[in-house]
């Protein structure tokens, strides 16, 4: 392929550019009672075997992390926006987010997952940063879950799933997964 040899102009930009980034619900059981927040700067290491993510200390849902050591991930499709816009901007210190899905547990009991998304995860706390006023919360995953409808072949199929993305870096807004570009057709 031939690369443009025109020279793009630089500015420079402050603000997240490891971006976009899907939207995520994170589970945590707060005195008992399943809540939902929407975490956007979140990310995958160690190949996956651990998820870290970025939570406000003012947050709801740190109660629950912090007394149960154990939060999940759950990823939204496009048809529950509405749902994720209040996991976002609604605190479950006064409003019910549990009740807007159909909860599940798995093997940790204690990190609740929502049935309507097609992927979960549920993790474990191994460890947490103090970044004030902000937490590095590091799980380890214990378990992955998929929607049948989401396989194609018995594979996972993103095309599916039709995640929420959202870019930051002074854009932030939520877009579509676009068309899949390798060639691999399988
Ligand atoms: C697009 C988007 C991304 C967000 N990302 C984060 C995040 O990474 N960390 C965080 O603490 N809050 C984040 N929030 C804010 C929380 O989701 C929001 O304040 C929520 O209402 C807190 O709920 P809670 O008090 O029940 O825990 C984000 C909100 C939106 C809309």
């Amino acid at each position: 392929m031939q690369m443009s040899k025109v020279k793009s102009i630089k500015k420079e930009l402050e603000g997240n550019l490891l971006s976009p980034l899907p939207i995520i619900l994170v589970g945590a059981l707060v005195n008992g009672h399943p809540n939902y927040l929407v975490i956007g700067y979140i990310s995958p290491f160690d190949f996956g075997r651990y998820i870290f993510f970025s939570l406000y200390k003012k947050r709801h849902t740190r109660t629950g992390i912090h007394e149960n050591k154990t939060f999940s991930v759950n990823i939204p499709s496009e048809n529950l926006l509405a749902e994720t816009n209040i996991c976002g901007s609604k605190s479950g210190r006064n409003f019910d987010k549990g009740a807007l899905f159909d909860t599940f547990y798995g093997k940790l009991e204690t990190a609740p997952m929502i049935r309507q998304c097609p992927i979960n995860v549920e993790c474990e706390v191994t460890e947490i940063l103090d970044y004030d006023p902000n937490e590095g919360i590091i799980g380890r995953v214990v378990q992955s879950y998929v929607d049948s409808k989401c396989l194609t072949n018995g594979k996972l199929d993103m095309r599916k799933v039709h995640p929420i993305i959202w870019a930051t870096g002074g854009d932030f807004n939520f877009y579509k997964l676009g068309d899949r570009i390798n060639s691999d057709e399988s």
